[in-house]
């Protein structure tokens, strides 16, 4: 039986045409340490680096190709703002339905005397605009939002947030994991400081490379993370200030970024949008279909509009981990079971601690395919 493949919300598959390839060729062509040599093949990976920079820019309408910074993952990005921005005694503000990668290092943050305001969500998803300008104190350095929830898919009003944060004067964040590639993003709309995004997710390159966009003047707010060599200024000690150096040090994921190039290029030529239509098409159809089925409880937004890509059934009165993995190892559909790494969204959407069985579609998955999952549900849970 061949793999259905429905849990792109942990990470995207198939990768885009080209990305493997890409990998290759910069593991086994390119050799030469970028900024660090003169050889042509150095050369062309510092080409390629550069210009997947400004393709990220034009992917999230962003014109400072330096200040796109590459990290390993979103983890990275948003633990490398919070802890070079925030001071004990400094104030954030966040949803209630943020990943871990966001609440535990706040977490450890507040450990160290950051004040933390979780703004509560709705099971449909909603967030009280009056209820976060309201937690805003003198002290508030900054607010951070997910663009969707990982577990609902709820996509969250980040545009106006972004307004609220701006009459305020408060540094904005927005993690973009669920988001980016799958929906268009225009970072000038949404009025953030900084994008933080994943490249193995919807962007559909490899595992290992993510990053984040910032704004010239954030950039500047911030300390520098990592220090170390850059292949800049190297007859200093001192840390570059200048972008990307202040935030990039020690050899990059070449690899990483060659794949990312091609997924970005696949992505430009298949167009954000098309590729978010045919999602949004396929989670409607999903939610119709399951509509139907009394027993299951989705969560989350009724339609498609208001979600990313991602589906979370609570099997009322059934063990969600069983039917998870029934469907795994009886009929091969990649789907995730538990908390998704966000255990307070389970407590908001109600579905601590049993949590939920998530399936997250691609523009690659098919009606057929969607129909196979209902099919299979329904016979796991007869035989239940
Ligand atoms: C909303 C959200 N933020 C952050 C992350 C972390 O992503 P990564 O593991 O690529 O750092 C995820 C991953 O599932 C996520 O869904």
């Amino acid at each position: 039986m061949n793999r259905i493949y429905f849990d792109n919300g942990a990470t995207s598959f198939p990768k885009a045409p080209g990305v493997g390839e890409a990998v290759l060729d910069a593991i086994n062509n390119v050799g030469g340490s970028v900024n660090r040599g003169l050889s042509k093949e150095s050369m062309k990976s510092e080409y390629v680096i550069y210009e997947t920079r400004e393709m990220l820019c034009e992917l999230f309408n962003f014109s400072h190709p330096d200040n796109v910074i590459f990290t390993k993952n979103v983890t990275e990005s948003i633990n490398l703002i919070l802890k070079s921005f925030l001071k004990s005694g400094d104030h954030v503000i966040v949803s209630s339905i943020e990943h871990n990668a966001v609440m535990r290092p706040l977490h450890i943050l507040e450990g160290q005397g950051v004040e933390v305001t979780t703004i509560p969500v709705t099971v449909e998803g909603d967030l009280s605009l009056s209820t976060l300008e309201a937690s805003i104190r003198d002290n508030t350095k900054l607010i951070l939002m997910t663009h969707a929830s990982n577990v609902t898919g709820t996509v969250m009003p980040i545009e106006s947030i972004g307004q609220i944060a701006k009459k305020h004067d408060i540094r904005y964040v927005v993690d973009g994991a669920q988001t980016a590639g799958h929906r268009p993003i225009d970072m000038t709309k949404i009025d953030c400081d900084a994008l933080c995004f994943t490249g193995h997710k919807g962007l559909l390159g490899p595992q290992g490379i993510g990053g984040f966009l910032i704004t010239k003047e954030f950039a500047k707010a911030l300390s520098t993370y990592i220090e170390g060599g850059t292949g800049s200024k190297s007859d200093s000690v001192e840390q570059p200030s200048y972008m990307p150096d202040k935030f990039e040090s020690g050899t990059p994921n070449v690899p990483g970024i060659y794949g990312l190039n091609a997924a970005l290029h696949y992505i430009k030529k298949a167009s954000v949008e098309s590729i978010h239509s045919k999602e949004e098409e396929l989670v409607d159809y999903f939610l119709a279909e399951l509509k139907r089925k009394e027993i299951i409880k989705f969560i989350g937004a009724s339609h498609a509009e208001c979600r990313s890509n991602v589906i979370s059934i609570d099997f009322i009165g059934y063990d969600n981990a069983i039917i998870s993995s029934e469907l795994i190892h009886q009929y091969n559909i990649s789907n995730r079971c538990g908390m998704h790494c966000a255990p307070m969204a389970h407590k908001t959407f109600g579905t601590y601690p049993q949590g939920t069985v998530r399936f997250s579609v691609s523009h690659f998955n098919t009606k057929e395919e969607i129909n196979f999952v209902i099919t299979a549900i329904e016979k796991v849970l007869e035989a239940y």
